[in-house]
């Protein structure tokens, strides 16, 4: 998939590519998520809809619905879909915090790092959990600390010019859910049972060669964010430092990072 992450910088159009980046988190999704023919799935934050599509094919007699906040992503999952024929899977634009989904219609709940993003967790949560069947699953995979991220001490150090700062778990925010304890009592209070918090850890791809990794990154929020704040000669410079750390992790099979996850699944 691709994002549409940039907020401005040097590569202002740039866009992110998701699919590309978490690849290798997406076998392990697909067992967790473990589709039956007959389940009615919902993909929170679904972006351009990669899981969304996979669980439609899986779920044959039943079905999935994605959602994103984005009109973009949902266009594009649209697009994807329908170039693949699929019939029954569909995108809505949607705030999954608050948007009055089918009471008790979904038998699974499924996000790959959709979930982060709530302003009131538990109140989102309460709002999916109302969407799911008594006795139905919740899937998703969440950000572990990210002081536990390789790509963000390199992303970040390399905009920085020096060692990045850990970014607080803010609500809201990319890591939010990266405290095990916080995730099982936001589930919990929203109505969850049975949580179980998994430590999962893949590499993460960046691009090709360095200089497409590093015009990737600055499709990043993190980037983007960093680099308005730049005059010409620190932007300059913080691209040349971008590449180098790019280039340092770039191997025959292009660029990757370590990275950390939670795969965090509960009970309706
Ligand atoms: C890191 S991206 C992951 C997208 C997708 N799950 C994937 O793996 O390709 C996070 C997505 O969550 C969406 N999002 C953030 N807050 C949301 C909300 N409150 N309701 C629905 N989607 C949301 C964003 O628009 C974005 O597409």
């Amino acid at each position: 998939m691709v994002e549409e992450e940039s907020h401005g910088g040097p590569v202002a159009n740039a866009v992110f590519d998701y699919d590309a980046e978490l690849r290798r988190y997406q076998p392990l999704l697909r067992e967790a998520f473990d589709v039956r023919a007959d389940d009615h799935v919902l993909d929170i934050g679904c972006g351009a809809g990669r899981t969304t599509r996979e669980s439609a094919r899986l779920a044959t007699g039943g079905g999935a619905l994605g959602v994103d906040v984005s009109a973009a992503m949902v266009a594009r999952a649209r697009e994807l879909a329908a170039a693949e024929g699929l019939d029954n899977v569909r995108f809505e634009q949607a705030d999954a915090q608050v948007h009055p989904f089918p009471s008790e219609r979904f038998t699974l709940g499924t996000s790959r790092f959709g979930t982060m993003f709530f302003a009131d967790p538990v109140a989102a949560f309460t709002n999916i959990g109302r969407a799911l069947r008594p006795g139905g699953r919740l899937v998703q995979l969440v950000w572990q600390d990210s002081g536990e991220q390789e790509w963000v001490a390199a992303i970040q150090g390399a905009l920085a010019g020096r060692d990045p700062a850990p970014v607080p778990p803010a609500a809201g925010g990319p890591f939010s859910l990266a405290d095990p304890a916080t995730v099982d009592g936001v589930l919990t209070a929203a109505g969850f049972t049975d949580v179980s918090v998994n430590d999962v850890r893949e590499p993460v791809y960046y691009g090709a060669d360095a200089d497409a990794a590093a015009d990737a990154v600055l499709a990043l929020r993190m980037a983007s964010e960093a680099f308005v704040r730049f005059d010409a000669g620190e932007a300059e410079r913080a691209l040349d430092r971008l590449r180098a750390v790019m280039a340092g992790h770039s191997t025959v099979d292009g660029v990757w990072f370590d990275s950390r996850a939670w795969l965090v699944t509960a009970r309706r």
